[in-house]
């Protein structure tokens, strides 16, 4: 098994550049590659850069498959604040498609799992790109998710809630389940990318780069996958002991 990497870059719009070198590099090997894309505040700017790389014909992403890997559960995709009205804001990119798990499927647990079969057939994530939530969540596999556990319905932690509440217009309009690839599926991806940035993530990523692997801390289980970086800014490696270049 090969390490993880871990790379520090000084702040989040070096980081946005870092992690699209990454992604133009993937897409000029493998014009048709499969991506898994994640919502949040972190992935924001790496969006941005990719659209403007294509605006500059320097990156063809016409070819590019992806897939999110969470969505809320129990909404109309509309409703502010799901990962589907995040996608349409953010991700301006000219993919060949890019699938999101219906919020309002009427068989959640049918829903995320055939969602989860078509990725499969689509050949799986050549490279799926991740935050951490606070509490060391990966897509929505909140504590307590363990290394086996597939695409399905989950219970939203208070942390996680509390994190979208401005977006959904208050707390107690986020919805209280989600939809979530597994730790399963995501292992699954030949190579995957973390991406954090900020001081309030230093500690989650310390342990979850040098602490116990263990689904207390979702994002641990990244620790026995062959290809995995991590791309942290300053701030958010501040809490590392050690290894990062
Ligand atoms: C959300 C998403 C995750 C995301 C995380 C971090 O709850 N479900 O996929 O990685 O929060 O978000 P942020 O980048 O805003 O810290």
């Amino acid at each position: 098994m090969q390490e993880m990497q871990i790379r520090t870059v000084s702040d989040p719009p070096a980081l946005a550049c870092a992690a699209a070198d990454i992604i133009a590099e993937l897409v000029r090997a493998k014009p048709a590659a499969v991506l898994g894309l994640p919502t949040g505040n972190t992935p924001i700017a790496l969006y941005a850069e990719l659209a403007r790389r294509v605006e500059a014909r320097e990156l063809d992403v016409s070819r590019i498959v992806a897939f999110a890997i969470d969505e809320f559960a129990g909404v109309p995709r509309s409703e502010a604040g799901t990962n589907s009205r995040f996608y349409r804001a953010h991700v301006r990119l000219p993919l060949r498609a890019l699938h999101v798990p219906n919020p309002d499927a009427h068989e959640p647990e049918a829903h995320i799992g055939a969602f989860a079969d078509a990725l499969r057939r689509a050949g799986g994530f050549d490279l799926c790109v991740l935050g951490i939530g606070r509490n060391g969540h990966i897509a929505f596999n909140e504590p307590g998710s363990g290394r086996t556990s597939r695409a399905r319905v989950v219970a939203l932690t208070e942390s996680s809630r509390a994190a979208h509440a401005s977006a959904f217009g208050g707390i107690e309009r986020v919805p209280a389940r989600g939809l979530t690839l597994g730790i399963a599926e995501l292992m699954d991806s030949r190579a995957i990318l973390l991406l954090a940035t900020g001081a309030e993530k230093a500690s989650i990523v310390r342990e979850a780069i040098e602490g116990t692997v263990s689904a207390d801390v979702p994002a641990s289980w990244l620790q026995e996958h062959d290809n995995c970086t991590w791309l942290l800014d300053e701030a958010a490696a501040s809490g590392l002991r050690g290894g990062a270049d």
